[in-house]
């Protein structure tokens, strides 16, 4: 069976792009493959946090994830400061991965930029802690969105060059990234993708935004002044990003959808009435869940056990390659 890890920081709401391009693929491969599913904590770090907020949000996204849909007895769901592996080989990575390399990633542009008083360290290294994360469990698949992609390439590159250099040790990962929903825009400003900074609420659909907020927030998306319906992101963004929603939301193709529509307030009126279709069970579940956070607490220390024995192995072998003197 294959096996597939990803991750998701518990910074922010969650929002549509993270589900549309990460967490509805993670629901559906739980079923087929040996998957991993972590809220990668410490990667929330890297950006200055009042005591105990990353705690707090860490609780909450994990019953938000399982209130999408992930089960913590079907896949592995935990959180990563509970595996204390992940900084163990992150050392490892950093010391095999350049400052030229990192100095390229677009994130740490764009998050350094962002910063004004406090770049941390662990903003630059980030993709060697992710690339721990990745390489730990021996990954065959990471689905992402398709702002990832670079992180995965860069954790191929570190994974062949340690295996290059001391012997077979970790698993070449590939990026899954889906077809539809891969990069949900902001919806006030379509060329940036949607996220979670606070920069932007009325571009970014949170997961437990109440359905008149939703409906509200996508009747007033930014659209251009001609009023042809097509699917073309570099003339038509705005449009384009209301197509991909609809088409993520109701599995249909983009293109086809754009033929059936001539003005752009119909096709605002389905797309939302899709996406609170869509978020509808998710809060519900969500309340049930939130009321009972010792039962969250339970599943996710079991979570962390398990993956804690493949970390482990991990490591273990990763040293013995590097030939560091044995204890
Ligand atoms: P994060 O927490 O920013 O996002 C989690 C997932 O959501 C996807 N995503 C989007 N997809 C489509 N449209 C958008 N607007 C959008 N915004 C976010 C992301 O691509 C991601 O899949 N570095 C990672 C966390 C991480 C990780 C890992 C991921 C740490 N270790 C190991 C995979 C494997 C991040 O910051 O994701």
């Amino acid at each position: 069976m294959k096996r597939v890890f990803s991750g998701i920081q518990p910074s922010g709401e969650l929002h549509l792009g993270n589900y549309l391009g990460a967490i509805r693929n993670w629901v559906e491969m739980q079923h087929s493959a040996d998957a991993f599913f972590c809220v990668v904590d410490l990667h929330a770090l890297t950006i200055p946090k009042e005591s105990g907020e990353v705690g707090a949000a860490s609780l909450r996204l994990s019953q938000l994830l399982m209130a999408c849909g992930l089960d913590p007895h079907v896949c592995t769901m935990f959180v990563q400061s509970h595996v204390r592996e992940h900084t163990e080989l992150a050392w490892l990575m950093e010391c095999h991965v350049s400052f030229g390399e990192l100095s390229r990633m677009t994130q740490f542009k764009d998050k350094s930029a962002q910063q004004k008083d406090f770049i941390s360290a662990g903003l630059f290294t980030y993709p060697a802690l992710q690339a721990a994360d990745i390489l730990l469990y021996d990954t065959d698949e990471v689905p992402v969105g398709a702002d990832q992609r670079q992180h995965i390439e860069i954790t191929r590159d570190i994974a062949e060059r340690f295996n290059g250099r001391y012997g077979e040790t970790f698993v070449l990962p590939e990026a899954v990234i889906p077809q539809a929903g891969a990069r949900v825009m902001d919806l006030q400003e379509p060329t940036n993708k949607m996220s979670k900074s606070l920069e932007s609420p009325r571009g970014t659909v949170d997961l437990l935004d109440p359905p008149e907020v939703v409906v509200k927030k996508i009747k007033s998306a930014e659209t251009d002044s001609d009023t042809e319906v097509r699917f073309d992101f570099e003339t038509k963004p705005g449009v384009s990003n209301l197509l991909s929603i609809l088409a993520a939301a109701t599995q249909r193709d983009p293109n086809e959808i754009a033929g059936d529509y001539e003005m752009y307030g119909p096709l605002k009126a389905d797309a939302a009435d899709a996406v609170v279709e869509m978020l509808t069970p998710i809060q519900a579940r969500f309340t049930e869940l939130e009321a009972d956070p010792a039962e969250t607490a339970r599943l996710l220390e079991f979570g962390a056990d398990k993956a804690q024995e493949i970390a482990a192995a991990t490591v273990k072998r990763a040293k013995a390659n590097l030939g560091l003197l044995a204890n």
